[in-house]
């Protein structure tokens, strides 16, 4: 029978065994169900036996509150990043160099490792236990965020090497993981991730490690800058690191400079089954005491370069270029190609983004083009491949007349390079507005499906938003695929509708520069929508002038809004029909535990934003779309912007999580 202390070590022991195959090498070798009980028994003993828990025990890696602070922490040594080259010409320079540098005898080996496509973070371990971890900051000083690598379990909490170890790599989220996590923030109702560099980067600068914990974050590292002096090779040391069960990519090859370019040909044909994305390769001259000799300049090891590959790219052919036409009238050309497989989908139609993008890529309809994604999710057609003509091509014309409303467009100019179509009552406008007018943030009607939009637009049942509300169950069952009960759902939610509140009709307007902030400063000043289409435009904008946080290109936009005679029509038309939406429901409190306080709320959130807005208010806070001075609390969600962490720094607004602000509020 073991005592309690050698069980817990054992399970410890065990555990992290077991985390390291599974998050590591991803190669479990127990069932998850089996690795929970294990973790249940190392809780049940740690509750019986409190003095055996340690900062190291895998039931301690999701611990210590949120940050409130952005703590600095400086490098040891200074994390430097690597000079790119992009062609092959480049790699044969660099060569050149490192022979220059070293002595006619010595002939350099190189290490070529993939180049890990995510944030680069440094971690310390101190007497064999995680110590700090860091992100790089501005090289010189990183942000502290040792709470949150904690939470990644591939990272091991201790090391059995008891000097102080730094080591650095790159945080990472894979593939699948992205994709897993991408259709459950799409399930929420959140925004996907572009790509898992920003996705990876987002995360692990999280104010919150319970936030953290629940990203699938993955750690690899490729260098050592504090350890074990016994090494002389970049390639030992992540052979050290690997049998120290530091992640590491594993995937290095060390050849001569004869090898090297094929070498990276190889990676680069490799790298679409690496479960990660790679942007390119490191080459690394493998002998310390070589790297010693080449030194730094003043911003790079002379000794490693970064080779970018090409973005994964696809040839296909381009069949026609249709025209996608957007609520303000934009023409977006959007090229139609052959199907053709790019990084793990099927591409079938690319963006061409406007006029002078065709035109500089001098594309005809028939080329063989190029697709990319450049990391993100809408592909994009970046290139022609002009050898492949057969001179049957058609150069491609910005129509110039609407596709959906023939009205002359607008050509593109030198300071907006849209094509627009002026036409208020295009149809595929009116579409486009009213999906928008019917979106979560604004109206929120639900049962609005695409087909039945393209119907009630295209029978002219519909010529505006505020012809929603004039829409009978007759009128909708009237419509293809419609039965009576569908029919009655429909107008049902388009009723509900009526009772929003008018800070979510100004947004569902769509009017330019309001967003949902400002429509909400906006229904507080104006009270009701009579108010905004009564007004008269200087008392209008002595109004607006008065709201702290409208600046004066909003309330420009707003009173250009309400004195354009179409846009007066229909409000007009909106408060025939009924539409009379109140004042936002949470106006701020006269009294309440937040009395006198101002928030600036900003980020992702599990909940709306509106609603968090809605529960400040109803306890008496007041509500600021920026951080200045008078500014009590920034709440800062995920993917806080800098911009409104260093407001909050200057002014010494104190930021708080979304679970510290509920602590606030409960
Ligand atoms: S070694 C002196 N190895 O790319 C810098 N860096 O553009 C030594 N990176 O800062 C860095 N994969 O964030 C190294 N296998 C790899 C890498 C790698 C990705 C990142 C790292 C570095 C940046 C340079």
């Amino acid at each position: 029978m073991s005592t309690p202390a050698e069980r817990h070590a054992e399970l410890v022991q065990e555990i992290e065994a077991h985390n390291y195959r599974y998050y590591v090498l991803d190669d479990p070798v127990i069932s998850d169900a089996q690795f929970d009980a294990l973790l249940r028994e190392l809780r049940a003993l740690e509750a019986k036996h409190p003095e055996l828990v340690t900062a190291t025990s895998p039931t301690q890696r999701v611990g210590g509150a949120a940050r409130t602070e952005v703590r600095k922490v400086k490098h040891a040594v200074p994390m430097l990043s690597l000079d790119n080259s992009y062609s092959k010409d480049d790699l044969a320079a660099f060569f050149r160099r490192v022979r220059d540098g070293l002595p006619a005898k010595q002939k350099p080996r190189f290490v070529v490792e993939p180049k890990l496509d995510g944030a680069s973070i440094e971690v310390v371990y101190q007497k064999g236990v995680l110590f700090q971890a860091s992100t790089r900051g501005d090289g010189v000083h990183g942000e502290d965020i040792t709470d949150n690598v904690r939470t990644i379990h591939g990272v091991p909490l201790s090391i059995a090497h008891k000097e102080r170890v730094t080591v650095r790599g790159e945080v990472l989220i894979w593939r699948k993981d992205l994709e897993k996590l991408n259709a459950e923030r799409a399930e929420q109702g959140l925004e996907a991730f572009a790509n898992a560099r920003n996705a990876a980067a987002g995360s692990v600068r999280m104010l919150d490690p319970r936030e953290v914990a629940r990203r699938p974050l993955r750690v690899m590292f490729y260098q050592l800058v504090e350890g074990p002096r016994m090494h002389e090779t970049q390639s030992e040391t992540l052979a050290w690191m690997a049998k120290h069960k530091l992640p590491t990519h594993r995937r290095e090859r060390v050849v001569d400079e004869a090898k090297v370019i094929a070498t990276v040909d190889e990676l680069d044909a490799a790298r679409a089954d690496y479960p990660f994305e790679t942007d390119g390769a490191v080459l690394k001259v493998d002998s310390y005491r070589q790297q010693e000799l080449l030194g730094f300049t003043s911003k790079f090891p002379k000794w490693a370069i970064a080779y970018k590959f090409a973005p994964e790219r696809a040839l296909t052919v381009l069949r026609r270029i249709e025209i996608g036409i957007g609520r303000t009238g934009a023409l977006t050309p959007v090229a139609v190609v052959d199907p053709v497989q790019l990084a793990g989908t099927t591409v079938s139609r690319a963006t061409l983004f406007n006029a002078d993008q065709i035109e500089r890529l001098g594309v005809r309809v028939g080329d063989h083009v190029y697709v990319e994604k450049a990391g993100e999710i809408i592909p994009q057609i970046t290139g022609v491949e002009t050898s492949k003509r057969t001179g049957k091509e058609k150069p491609f014309q910005m129509p110039e007349r609407c596709p959906s409303c023939g009205t002359k467009v607008v050509p593109s100019t030198e300071e907006e390079a849209v094509t627009r179509c002026p036409n208020r009552a295009c149809p595929a406008q009116v579409k486009a507005q009213i999906f928008y007018f019917a979106r979560r943030f604004a109206m929120d009607i639900g049962h609005l499906g695409e087909s039945l939009v393209e119907q009630l637009v295209e029978r002219k049942l519909v010529r505006d938003v505020a012809d929603l509300y004039a829409l009978t169950v007759d009128d909708v069952a009237s419509l293809e695929r419609m039965g009576s009960k569908s029919a009655e759902n429909v107008v049902r939610s388009i009723a509900a509708s009526k009772s929003r509140t008018l800070d979510r009709l100004l947004c569902g307007l769509g009017i330019p520069q309001i967003g949902q902030v400002a429509a909400r400063q906006l229904a507080e000043e104006l009270g009701t929508l009579e108010n905004l289409a009564r007004c008269d435009p200087k008392t209008l904008r002595e109004r607006l002038s008065r709201i702290g946080g409208v600046g004066p290109v909003m309330v420009d936009s707003v009173v250009a809004f309400a004195a354009d005679p179409a846009q007066k029509r229909l409000l007009r038309k909106l408060l025939e029909l009924g539409v009379s939406v109140p004042q936002p429901r949470q106006e701020s409190a006269t009294e309440g535990p937040l009395l006198g306080k101002s928030f600036c709320v900003t980020g992702v959130l599990s909940k709306k934003r509106e609603d968090v807005h809605g529960e400040l208010r109803a306890a008496g806070a007041t509500i600021h779309d920026s951080v200045h001075r008078d500014t009590s609390y920034l709440v800062a969600g995920e993917k806080t912007g800098k911009t409104k962490l260093d407001q909050a720094k200057k002014y010494g607004t104190k930021v708080l999580t979304e679970a510290q602000l509920e602590a606030l509020l409960r």
